[in-house]
C-alpha cells in the first residue's frame, strides 16, 4: 500500500507542517510503507492542490497539514471525493474545530467550559469589548493555529494593535478573556485520552506562543503534569467530551487552561496536531511507551476503520 503524506500547504503554519510531514514520512518508511510525499503548493508543484492530489498515486493519505484548507475540512472533503482513506477527522468536524468562535458558541450551549469571548466578523466594537470584557484579553484570529496572530492585551491602549495583528490572518477576530493558567494539553489517539502535559513557557513569554512552541529550548513540558490523580482524570474526561462533542475521529489534541480558582476551561480542539520534534502528541505517546514510528502507524491505521 502506498501512503501519501500530504504536507506543506499555504497557511501560516506551512513551516510547521513541513517538519511534521518530513518526520511522519520517515516514520512510515521505517514501518515499511511505500511513501509518496505530496508538498501542497511546494516549490515546483502546480499551484492547484486539486490536480496535485488527483495526479498523485496513492492508496491512503496521512494528513500532516496544519491550518487553512488542510485542517478545515477542504482537503479532507477532496480525499472523500477521490475515495482515498485519510487520517484524522472528517470534513465537518475538521471545519467546526478549526473555527474557534463557532466551537465556543456551541460549547457554551452544551455546557463545556470555555473562556468568555466576543467574536467580530466586521469591524470589532471596541466600546463593547471594553464594556463587557475583563482585561487582560487574548486577541486571536478565529481560524488559525500555532498561536499565529495572537496577542495578550493588558489594557485598552494595546487593543487596537492586537486587533490589527489578528485581522491579518482572518476576517473573524476572537476576543477572549485571559485565563492565567497553567496550560495543559491532552493528546487523544483512537478515542483514548493520554496523560495531560503541563506547559510552562520560560520567562519573557506571556503565552505558550509560536517561539515557545517551536523555537525555544527553555519551554518546560511537565509530564507528569503535577495535577492530582483525580484532577488528571477530570481533565482527560473533559478533553474527551470536547473532542467527542465535535465528532472528531482518529486523533487530536485538546488545549485546556486552569483558572486561578482551579477550574478547567477548554480553548480548542486541534484535529491535525503538530508532529515536530517539539510537538506534544508525540511527547504524550512516548510517555505512554509508544515511540514516534508506532504512533504514526497507529494514527494511520484509523484512517480506514
Ligand atoms: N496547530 C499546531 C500544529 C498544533 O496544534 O500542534
Ligand atoms: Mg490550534
Amino acid at each position: 500500500k502506498t501512503v501519501a503524506v500530504i504536507y506543506g500547504g499555504r497557511s501560516a503554519e506551512r513551516d510547521v507542517s513541513l517538519e511534521s510531514g518530513t518526520r511522519v514520512a520517515q516514520a512510515l518508511a521505517n514501518k515499511g510503507y511505500q511513501v509518496v510525499k505530496v508538498d501542497l503548493y511546494g516549490e515546483g508543484a502546480q499551484q492547484d492542490p486539486v490536480k496535485q492530489l488527483m495526479e498523485a498515486n496513492f492508496d491512503m493519505a496521512f494528513i500532516a497539514l496544519h491550518g487553512g484548507e488542510g485542517e478545515d475540512g477542504r482537503v479532507q472533503a477532496l480525499l472523500d471525493m477521490l475515495e482515498k482513506p485519510y487520517t484524522g477527522s472528517l470534513p465537518l468536524a475538521s471545519g467546526f474545530a478549526m473555527d474557534k468562535a463557532l466551537t465556543k458558541r456551541y460549547w457554551q450551549g452544551i455546557g463545556i467550559p470555555t473562556p468568555n469571548y466576543l467574536c467580530f466578523s466586521e469591524a470589532p466594537n471596541v466600546a463593547q469589548i471594553n464594556d463587557e470584557m475583563n482585561y487582560p484579553l487574548i486577541i486571536k484570529p478565529s481560524r488559525e493555529g500555532s498561536t499565529i496572530g495572537i496577542s495578550k492585551v493588558n489594557d485598552p491602549s494595546e487593543l487596537e494593535q492586537a486587533l490589527l495583528d489578528a485581522k491579518r490572518y482572518d476576517s473573524d477576530i476572537l476576543v477572549e478573556e485571559f485565563v492565567s493558567g497553567p496550560e495543559f494539553t491532552v493528546a487523544i489517539i483512537d478515542d483514548v485520552a493520554y496523560a495531560p502535559i503541563g506547559l510552562k513557557p520560560a520567562q519573557g513569554h506571556a503565552l505558550y506562543d509560536y517561539e515557545a512552541k517551536y523555537l525555544a529550548d527553555d519551554t518546560e513540558y511537565l509530564l507528569p503534569c503535577g495535577l492530582s490523580e483525580d484532577l488528571g482524570l477530570e481533565i482527560q474526561a473533559l478533553a474527551l467530551d470536547a473532542y467527542r462533542s465535535l465528532n472528531c475521529r482518529g486523533w487530536g489534541r485538546v488545549d485546556i487552561m486552569q483558572t486561578a480558582e482551579g477550574q478547567f476551561t477548554v480553548l480548542e480542539v486541534n484535529t491535525s496536531p503538530g508532529m515536530t520534534s517539539h510537538s506534544l502528541v508525540p511527547m504524550a505517546a512516548a510517555y505512554a511507551g509508544i515511540g514516534y514510528d508506532d504512533l504514526v502507524d497507529a494514527i494511520l491505521v484509523k484512517a480506514w476503520q
